[in-house]
């Protein structure tokens, strides 16, 4: 599905937190289509790069280039990112007193400057989508976590993003709840959106990634496909890491 055409490249990135280097170094470039996954362990730097690469997080020095043009770092040409790279976290995020459907149309009218009745029915369409149709006129809290993170990934895509990125969307969820939210990232991955995914779902990144990376100590210490990455992760740390999650 990837074209090879650079869509998100990192080039020398680096970031501090104080006298805390969080990303070191950092390069990397996702391809259109590309699906890459990130993991690594607790503090090395994941949720950071994801929130760089939408400029949530401002970095120190090296460059991004997102679709072939530096970062902005402000005013119209910020929310005009902002929208074109999706982002779903961990906790929902969605607007607690908005309904599942004015959550997932309020980016298109505010900031694309819709008109309400077709970013209904867009809406609606995408609700459907991710399987959540019926739940349209509910609010947030009326719904199951995978239904308020399913939620989340329509309310991103109502912007029409040209990337997604993901960072740990199924870690809150009861396990039974896991497997309908990486469903329809999965179902993103086959139509070819471009995406960043943290997770720890080793199944996911099997199946849907076309790369892996692994992360350790703000530094990208392993890119390789899933293949290669889980049959003969070559770092130590790598190693240890997988021992650790994978016996679990
Ligand atoms: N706003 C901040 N101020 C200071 N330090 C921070 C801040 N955000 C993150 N850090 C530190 O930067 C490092 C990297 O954090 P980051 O959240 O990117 O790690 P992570 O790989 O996503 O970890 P986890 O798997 O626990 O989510 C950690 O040591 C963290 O404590
Ligand atoms: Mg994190």
């Amino acid at each position: 599905m990837t074209t090879g055409e650079p869509l998100i490249v990192l080039d020398g990135v680096n970031k501090w937190f104080g006298p805390l280097h969080v990303l070191d170094d950092v390069s990397l470039s996702v391809g259109k289509g590309e699906v890459v996954v990130v993991i690594g362990p607790s503090g090395s730097g994941k949720s950071t790069l994801c929130r760089a690469i939408n400029r949530l997080e401002p970095i120190n020095s090296g460059t991004i280039t997102f679709d072939g043009r530096p970062l902005p770092a402000e005013g119209r040409e910020l929310a005009k990112l902002r929208s074109e790279v999706g982002m779903v976290f961990q906790s929902f995020n969605l607007f607690a007193h908005k309904t599942i459907l004015e959550n997932v149309t309020l980016g298109p009218v505010k900031v694309r400057k819709e008109k309400p009745a077709a970013a209904r029915e867009r809406g609606l369409a995408l609700l459907d989508r991710v399987g959540i149709a019926n739940q349209a006129d509910k609010y947030p809290a009326q719904l199951s976590g995978g239904q308020q993170q399913r939620a989340a990934i329509a309310r991103a895509l109502a912007m029409q993003p040209k990337a997604m990125l993901f960072d740990e969307p199924t870690s809150a969820l009861d396990p039974e709840m896991v497997g309908e939210v990486l469903d329809v990232m999965t179902s993103l991955a086959s139509e070819g959106m471009t995406m960043v995914v943290v997770t720890h779902e080793m199944g996911f990144a099997r199946h849907a990634a076309n790369r892996v990376i692994f992360m350790a100590d703000g530094k990208l210490v392993e890119d390789a496909s899933p293949t290669e990455f889980f049959a003969n992760p070559r770092s130590e740390r790598a190693r240890d890491f997988l021992s650790k999650i994978l016996t679990h």
